[in-house]
């Protein structure tokens, strides 16, 4: 759980990213890709070239996922449920796999926001990737 001061670091962080999913997304995972390059077998479909279409479009839907959790923190379980069924038994995504991912996200908001995604905020949207990521790999077993 998340204390009000938690809690309004997340949002008011969100409120930046909201009109942006697909940029914070694709560079994101670009970041990701290149730094952790053992993450890209999950992708092999995928177009990964900076920017790509691909990228912008998956990018897109995993930040808004992460919005939708936002908007739900009492409540992440539910809110994030069938992405969980999905990438536990379908898709079967390492659970090391998640703190990467964090970490990409974290630089992204730290080199779009500096001002914004200060100390604090940073502890507050590690915490909340850290919940959001423990929600995704419950299913596993
Ligand atoms: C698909 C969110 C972590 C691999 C998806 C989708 C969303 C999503 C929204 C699309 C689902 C749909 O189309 O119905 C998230 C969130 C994550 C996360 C919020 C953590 C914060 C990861 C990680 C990996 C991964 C760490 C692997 C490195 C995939 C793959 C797909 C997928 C392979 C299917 C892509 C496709 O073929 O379209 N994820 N994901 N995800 N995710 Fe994740």
């Amino acid at each position: 759980t998340f204390s009000e001061a938690e809690k309004a670091a997340i949002i008011s962080i969100w409120a930046k990213i909201a009109g942006h999913a697909d940029d914070i997304g694709a560079e994101a995972l670009e970041r990701l890709f290149l730094s952790f390059p053992q993450t890209k077998t999950y992708f092999s479909h995928f177009d990964l070239s900076s920017n790509s279409k691909d990228l912008r479009n998956h990018g897109g839907k995993v930040v808004k996922a992460i919005g939708n959790a936002a908007q739900h923190l009492g409540d992440i379980d539910h809110a994030l449920s069938s992405l969980s069924d999905l990438h536990a038994q379908k898709l079967k995504v390492d659970p090391g796999n998640f703190r990467l991912l964090s970490h990409a996200i974290q630089v992204t908001l730290a080199a779009h926001f500096p001002k914004e995604f200060n100390a604090v905020a940073q502890a507050a949207w590690d915490k909340f990737l850290s919940v959001v990521s423990s929600v995704l790999v419950s299913k596993y077993r």
